[in-house]
């Protein structure tokens, strides 16, 4: 291993970007990538977004830190927009998803009073904090780090009984992603989660929503379960809420809100000033006309990928501008991202065989061609090598 002082926690692709500008990012050499990741679903309104960096450099200019113990218009102007938008009343900010995950443990915890099992799906993904990684429905995570968190349950993800058959006297709440992100953009069946919702509802169990991932309009809806006609209890979001300022937040119903009290949570840097400027020109961007914009990207790129009629792929899957693309026959997706990062086109993955997209909501079709075609390509000259 060559020495960088950083631990070893990311295989990380030989670049380093310098600059970024919309969907593109350029490197030490100044080449040109256009960016279908977007820092893992962060950075929805591209690079370097006018609007959201003067917000940014106005709270700059006036101060950047004062901690949780005054009052902030700033914060509850965000929280307004954030209770409006999923339908809750009440928001916690903190500055990650995991830890926006945590909070959404504890809050069900809280009002559940003597409740305390969850009940968590195979193959999701909810953070790497104690809590959220015990959480996660997937061993390769929890690996060398036992004794979990107690109190958590996994059960298949898209099956209403697997959810049913798991409820016991002792549940408080099922946590739930509308489509599982980083376990290969896994999408239930159509009616899961609105049964899910009848479920929760029938037994006086919270639902909560992991929308770290999906939601901040990156499915075509400003949360992914707007979709399915339902509203949880608690909802948990991240990535996306600040362009790339770390920001986490927890929205809860009234019911569960009133379940907590002055001490019983709490974070220094929680909703510090620039992720709030940030966030709030963000969450004023996600206006209809832009989440009508993502469906219909997403619609031009997913037929795009169905248009290719590619013998190496075997399902394509997701909603608005996250989509998975399963591969087959041994095509490995980090061979696949890597390969395209030589060609100027960044791409996510989701485990061995899944490519993961996540382009910025300001796509363009001059950018989806040049996916596709650098995917058909990289892809086709793959299938020559192995032949
Ligand atoms: C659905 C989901 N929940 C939680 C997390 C954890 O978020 P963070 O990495 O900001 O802690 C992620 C991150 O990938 C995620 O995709």
């Amino acid at each position: 291993m060559n020495y960088s002082g950083l631990l070893n926690t990311y295989s990380r692709y030989p670049v380093e970007f310098v600059k970024g500008e919309g969907a593109y990012l350029y490197d030490t050499e100044g080449k040109e990538y256009v960016d279908f990741l977007c820092g893992i679903a962060v950075t929805g309104f591209g690079h370097n977004h006018p609007d959201i960096k003067n917000a940014v450099q106005k709270q700059l200019d006036g101060f950047w830190h004062v901690s949780n113990l005054y009052h902030s218009s700033a914060q509850e102007s965000l929280a307004k927009k954030l209770a409006e938008q999923s339908g809750l009343n009440y928001v916690f900010f903190s500055n990650s998803g995991t830890e926006s995950i945590e909070a959404a443990i504890k809050f069900a915890r809280k009002f559940g009073k003597e409740k305390y099992e969850i009940i968590t799906t195979l193959n999701s993904f909810h953070g790497r904090t104690f809590g959220s990684l015990s959480a996660t429905g997937q061993y390769k995570f929890w690996e060398g780090f036992a004794p979990l968190v107690p109190g958590f349950k996994h059960v298949a993800f898209g099956e209403i009984e697997a959810i049913e058959n798991a409820i016991t006297d002792n549940t408080v709440a099922v946590l739930i992603e509308t489509i599982q992100g980083e376990g290969g953009v896994n999408v239930p069946p159509s009616g899961y989660i609105k049964k899910l919702r009848e479920l929760c509802t029938a037994k006086g169990i919270l639902l909560i929503i992991d929308e770290v991932q999906t939601g901040m309009g990156r499915t075509g809806k400003f949360f992914s379960y707007l979709h399915h006609d339902v509203i949880p209890d608690i909802v948990a979001t991240a990535k996306g809420i600040a362009n790339g300022i770390p920001l986490g937040a927890t929205i809860c119903s009234k019911e569960v809100a009133d379940a907590i009290k002055p001490g019983n949570h709490g974070s220094t840097f929680g909703g510090n000033p620039l992720a709030i400027a940030a966030a709030n020109v963000v969450a004023d961007l996600l206006n209809e006309k832009t989440l009508a914009s993502i469906q219909d990207s997403g619609k031009i790129l997913m037929d795009g990928l169905h248009g290719l009629h590619m013998n190496e792929i075997k399902e394509i899957r997701g909603k608005g501008l996250i989509i998975g693309v399963e591969m087959q026959n041994g095509f490995s997706s980090k061979d696949i991202a890597s390969a395209m990062l030589k060609r100027g086109v960044l791409i996510g993955t989701s485990g061995d065989s899944v490519i993961r997209l996540l382009p910025p909501f300001i796509i363009t079709e001059k950018e989806i061609s040049k996916f596709l075609l650098t995917f058909r390509n990289v892809v086709s000259d793959m299938s020559v090598q192995k032949n």
